[in-house]
């Protein structure tokens, strides 16, 4: 089943109108649109569960709401979104459906591939999950030998790492305090040999997760864990360690057991999972072995709620829809280049790094499904960092540097980690902060301010123009109960719909990456002048700046 080619939107008569809108709008003030309207925030928030999305922060007006759904009826979004739930070929360029909603189905759930209901061996991966993570609790693993394993390390990198590492640093408050869960990604050495220098050969895990085993970065780290394994056990010692320390996740299960990885340690993933969608499959195993399969099918439960909403919720309570359509509106519209995400919640730190990869490699495109160039841009920059953090960095720039910077505010009522009286004040940061984005400091409240500490009007004046604040800076406030599996999923599954709604909006294929690929192929070519000796290997094709920064390297062996 093909997606039908798209239409480019900026043709679309809801673009037109919705340009419009964007100019009538422009003179008017976040300020001035609350003060104008006193059912501006029911109208202007929405919910799945718990999970609360306040968006009347934001630069729209409930009849920009209007335009953008009509924006996305007519670029036939509901369609699109039957089309991904049905196994329809969605990732165009490379022939694939896109069923990571299939990684989290309950019994009785159908998701097809190709004609085939998938769930049946999702579940039993998921099945092969726990007794793995069950073996490992009661140390029966074969080639362990009774001893305990006390550090596991994932080795991955993007999908297979951004994933379960930040999910296990958002759940950390549930984490077995008898077991470590670790991650390297990096080819950099400091990254694999920092950790390794404080860990015992004889207890330690590795799971190589690859979903092509190819990765240059994951099977060097392999490659080095191994044999920093072997040397550390036995002369023969060494079968033991692979069949009974070495674990893979892996679409290329011919690629792992030539590793040596023997086959019950491998654990299957799917073409039709993207790696940056694949949190949900045995991609989660270290998350699995560090919170425990009970609570990271919570996680997935979470998910299905999310896919449910989006599937089955009208359109105009769609909340990834909305988040989409607030994207377009932001990055098409009022043309923010880039959008921050901050998170006040020190264990979920790590959410815009994977947001970075989540959002930025599925909608970082300039070609439409149809392989025509776009009228339009797509992806802005995810960027940002866990608050109150964040506002002792960069806010400044924020709420004066007069560029428009869009934030996505992420918050939990409750604390993972209560410590009196901590969780009221950032909880009041960050509902402070969407404010004073929101509303700023005119020039009137600033003299005010100043006059009432006592200034002298020369004093004032001198002041006066670094104490206003133009405000008017967007931000949606995302809230939930707490930092739970089923929460983190529901969020985590929220943003990945909305990139979804987002590329179809745009009319682009979020499920390929081919703008990753040109520096891994020059990567590759490069190697041999790097490893070469200092004249060896300097191919004369090489660009002559390549070509001095190579032989800095060698002068400085
Ligand atoms: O960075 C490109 C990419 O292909 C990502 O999409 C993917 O998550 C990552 O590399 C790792 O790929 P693999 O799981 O095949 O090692």
């Amino acid at each position: 089943m093909e997606m039908t080619t798209p239409l480019d939107p900026t043709t679309l008569p809801a673009w037109h109108a919705l340009t419009r809108e964007a100019e009538a709008l422009q003179a008017t003030h976040l300020r001035e649109l609350f003060a104008a309207d006193s059912e501006r925030v029911p109208q202007l928030t929405s919910s799945c569960g718990e999970l609360l999305v306040d968006f009347s922060k934001q630069r729209v007006t409930a009849r920009t709401m209007a335009l953008l759904h009509a924006l996305a009826r007519e670029a036939g979004v509901d369609r699109q979104i039957a089309g991904l739930y049905a196994g329809a070929t969605v990732n165009v360029s490379e022939g694939r459906a896109a069923l990571h909603m299939a990684l989290r189905a309950d019994d009785g759930e159908v998701y097809h591939d190709a004609g085939r209901n998938v769930v049946p061996e999702v579940q039993r991966e998921r099945e092969r999950m726990r007794a793995f993570c069950s073996r490992m609790d009661s140390d029966s693993r074969p080639g362990t030998a009774g001893r305990s394993i006390t550090d596991v390390v994932n080795l991955g990198i993007g999908g297979s790492d951004l994933g379960p590492r930040m999910a296990a640093q958002a759940l950390c408050a549930r984490a077995n305090p008898m077991r470590r869960v670790h991650f390297v990604s990096n080819i950099d050495g400091a990254d694999l040999a920092s950790l390794l220098a404080g860990l015992d050969p004889r207890r330690t895990l590795f799971i190589v997760v690859s979903k092509t085993f190819t990765t240059q970065e994951t099977l060097a780290n392999a490659r080095s864990a191994l044999a920093w394994a072997r040397a550390g056990l036995p002369a023969d010692a060494g079968s033991e360690v692979l069949a009974g320390q070495f674990v893979a996740i892996t679409a290329n299960v011919k690629a792992a057991a030539a590793f040596g990885i023997a086959a019950e340690n491998i654990f299957a993933f799917w073409e039709w999972v993207g790696g940056r969608y694949s949190l949900w499959s045995a991609v989660g195993l270290s998350l699995a072995l560090a919170i425990g399969m009970d609570d990271f099918e919570a996680m997935l439960a979470g998910a299905r709620e999310m896919d449910r909403h989006f599937r089955d919720a009208p359109a105009e309570q769609k909340l990834p829809l909305t988040l989409a359509l607030l994207e377009v509106w932001n990055s098409n519209f009022l043309a923010a280049q880039t959008r921050a995400v901050i998170p006040y919640s020190r264990s979920l730190h790590l959410f815009p790094s994977y947001l970075q990869q989540l959002e930025m490699e599925s909608n970082g495109k300039s070609v439409g499904r149809d392989g025509q160039r776009l009228h339009t841009g797509t992806s802005p920059i995810v960027w940002g960092s866990a608050g109150s953090d964040a506002q002792h960095a960069y806010f400044q720039l924020l709420h004066q540097g007069g560029r428009l910077v869009p934030c996505d505010f992420i918050a939990f009522a409750e604390s993972d980690f209560p410590l009196p009286g901590h969780h009221d004040q950032l909880l009041a940061n960050c509902f402070a902060q969407s404010e004073a984005l929101m509303h700023g400091r005119t020039e009137a409240e600033a003299r005010r301010e100043l006059a009432n500490a006592g200034l002298a009007e020369t004093e004032i004046a001198r002041l006066l123009p670094h104490k206003i604040f133009a405000g008017n800076q967007p931000s949606t406030t995302i809230l939930l109960p707490s930092l739970s599996p089923r929460t983190l999923g529901m969020l985590i599954a929220l943003y990945e719909h909305k990139v979804f709604a987002a590329a179809a909006l745009w009319g682009i294929n979020p499920f390929d990456q081919w703008g990753v690929e040109l520096g891994k192929q020059l990567a590759t070519q490069l190697l041999p002048a790097l490893t070469g000796s200092e004249n060896a290997g300097m191919d004369a094709r090489l660009n002559p700046s390549t070509r001095q920064l190579i032989a800095y390297c060698h002068r400085y062996r």
